[in-house]
């Protein structure tokens, strides 16, 4: 612990929405960070239309809201164009019965009006539940019935993924074509339903260690912390172009890919189709995308294609920002030869609906930490008891309630929602990491993946990070192996780059770079090359526990 801090990246000179962060932290209100959002001045809140509505009110009207991108198709619309398609959406689902408190589900790929779709059912009061695009029947099915959905807005193609007859609560199923088709007099009425800071806006669904996954319900307050974490995090400022790769079916495409910039008047990028870093490069080139917004896996494949990215003028980045998963230090190193850039960590979940820990753009960053908690954010380390540990120390990574971004409730169960909030004061997040003097928090493990060696604490991460600067190594995947005499050993399950073939030496020396480069108790013991790491389908997660399930199964056989 420790050896990642020795190197401590300082800011890239310029200005930003947030300079005086300690000054900040020492003043900060919620009810500060709300000014500039109109239902400060109206006391009426509808989030849409502070998303949107609001900018065309302020004449912005005509400004850049979205750059849609997909193979050689573009289409751009201004903020009066996104805000009257939103009215024509919202009139359609009214018509067709949709009411406040309703459950309306969104299942389309990243196009502009899968954005749109989800500002008509919010505008109307409505909750909407966005699905991720690749979603198979199962996923769709369990999502809609668990909170009861009344109407799906869907279109052709996805439609053949939807199961309705296995889904009694769905009513209606709308077609964004049809829906496009519709025409309303010029004089319909305004359909902005003005509610309350605590009703429901979005509901999304997330995994839990067990059982089927639980709806994460936001509130209209949440667009508070959208709105401040846009302007302070991403340093959304007018002039920029802003893209986050992640699809609103997931809460970082829905709050930093449409609320929070939008809510800063950011032009943002909206781009369909797969993965491929050449189109990725194209389009930051292309559109001059000045703030980027993605993901260390992304950020890991793009490194691992090597010097493609000179064939493209990527001058116009700015400002870099990642979320979901540790972000190796290695590819900060990366994308600050290569790019120029900082790479900034953000902490937070689906439950937190906003940023909690975070790399502002003023401050230094050290490698191997998430950040340092947001103002207004207090973090704690606790032991098994809620008691705080002091710092240094490993221990449950907790967060004091409230915040506005706080999930109101898991749909229809209260104990799993209880169970987030057993510690008096606390939200208790299920991921273990310490905090320095300086309050920069470093990411450990999930609460079960931590390995402890002979009495030795060690964090699967920081393993895995060292591993993959070795350079023969792809990907690392490391967990505790169950061992009589150490309680565990440290295991590693590495692929290999292109080039490599697997050897006793070769093995032998990167465990050796890992000692060396380290500690000795951290290294590998053991080193296993597999042709891939299992991960998780959507998020690219390498999966720690079924690495080590297979591992369990294969000693147990054994003896
Ligand atoms: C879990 C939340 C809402 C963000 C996207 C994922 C892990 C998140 C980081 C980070 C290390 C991270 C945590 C957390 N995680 N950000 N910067 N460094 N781990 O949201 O699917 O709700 O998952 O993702 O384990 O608990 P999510």
């Amino acid at each position: 612990m420790g050896v990642l801090e020795k190197e401590i990246l300082a800011p890239v000179s310029g200005t930003y929405n947030l300079e005086n962060y300690e000054a900040i932290r020492e003043t900060f209100s919620w009810d500060d960070a709300a000014k500039g959002l109109s239902f400060e001045k109206t006391g009426k809140i509808n989030a849409a239309y502070e998303t949107i509505d609001r900018h065309v009110d302020e004449g912005y009207g005509d400004k850049i809201a979205l750059h849609y991108v997909d193979g050689d198709e573009r289409r751009i619309l201004t903020f009066k164009e996104v805000k009257e398609k939103t009215d024509l959406y919202a009139r359609v689902l009214r018509d067709n019965g949709v009411r406040k408190g309703d459950r309306v589900f969104v299942f389309l790929p990243k196009t502009p009006e899968c954005y749109i779709s989800i500002l008509a059912i919010i505008k109307i009061g409505a909750i909407a539940g966005p699905l991720f695009e690749a979603f198979m029947e199962e996923a769709v099915k369990d999502r809609i019935n668990d909170c009861k959905g009344t109407v799906l807005i869907t279109d052709k193609e996805m439609v053949k993924r939807v199961p309705q007859s296995e889904i009694q609560s769905l009513h209606t199923i709308l077609d964004v074509e049809n829906i496009e088709n519709t025409v309303y007099e010029e004089t319909a009425a305004d359909p902005v339903e003005w509610v309350d800071l605590e009703d429901g806006m979005l509901i999304h669904y997330t995994s839990g260690s067990t059982g089927k996954p639980k709806g994460v319900l936001h509130a209209h307050r949440a667009v508070i912390h959208h709105y401040v974490s846009g302007k302070w995090v991403l340093d959304v400022k007018d002039d920029d172009v802003y893209w986050c790769t992640s699809h609103p079916g997931w809460v970082t495409g829905s709050v930093y890919g449409l609320f929070a910039p939008w809510l800063n008047r950011a032009t943002i990028v909206i781009q369909g189709g797969r993965f491929k870093a050449e189109n990725w490069y194209r389009l930051i080139a292309e559109l001059k995308v000045t703030i980027w917004y993605s993901a260390p896996t992304a950020f890991r494949m793009l490194l691992s294609q090597g010097d493609i990215l000179k064939n493209y003028d990527l001058s116009s980045l700015r400002h870099v920002l990642s979320v979901g998963e540790p972000l190796n230090p290695e590819v900060i190193y990366w994308a600050w030869e290569q790019l120029g850039v900082r790479i900034h960590d953000t902490w937070w979940m689906t439950e937190t609906g906003g940023h909690l820990i975070v790399n502002l753009p003023a401050e230094k960053i050290k490698p191997g930490s998430m950040g340092r908690p947001f103002p207004g954010i207090t973090v704690g380390i606790l032991d098994e008891k809620g008691k705080e540990l002091p710092r240094g120390s490993v221990g449950q990574l907790a967060v004091r309630t409230p915040w506005p971004g706080l999930m109101k409730e898991i749909w229809g169960n209260q104990d799993r929602f209880d169970a987030y909030f057993k510690y008096e004061g606390w939200y208790v997040s299920g991921d273990l990491a310490y905090q320095d003097e300086e309050d920069y928090v470093f990411f450990q493990s999930r609460d079960d993946d931590m390995i402890n060696s002979a009495g030795e604490r060690i964090g699967p991460f920081e393993v895995e990070s060292k591993l993959i600067e070795h350079p023969a190594v792809a990907e690392a995947g490391v967990i505790g192996k169950p061992d009589p005499i150490r309680g565990e050993l440290v295991k590693a399950f590495i692929t290999l780059r292109p080039g490599f073939t697997e050897s006793k030496e070769l093995l032998e020396e990167i465990r050796v770079f890992v000692r060396n480069n380290l500690a000795a108790h951290v290294a590998p013991r053991e080193i296993e090359v597999l042709e891939e790491l299992p991960k998780t389908v959507i998020s690219g997660k390498i999966l720690r526990r079924e690495l080590k399930e297979m591992e369990i199964l294969r000693t147990k056989k054994s003896n």
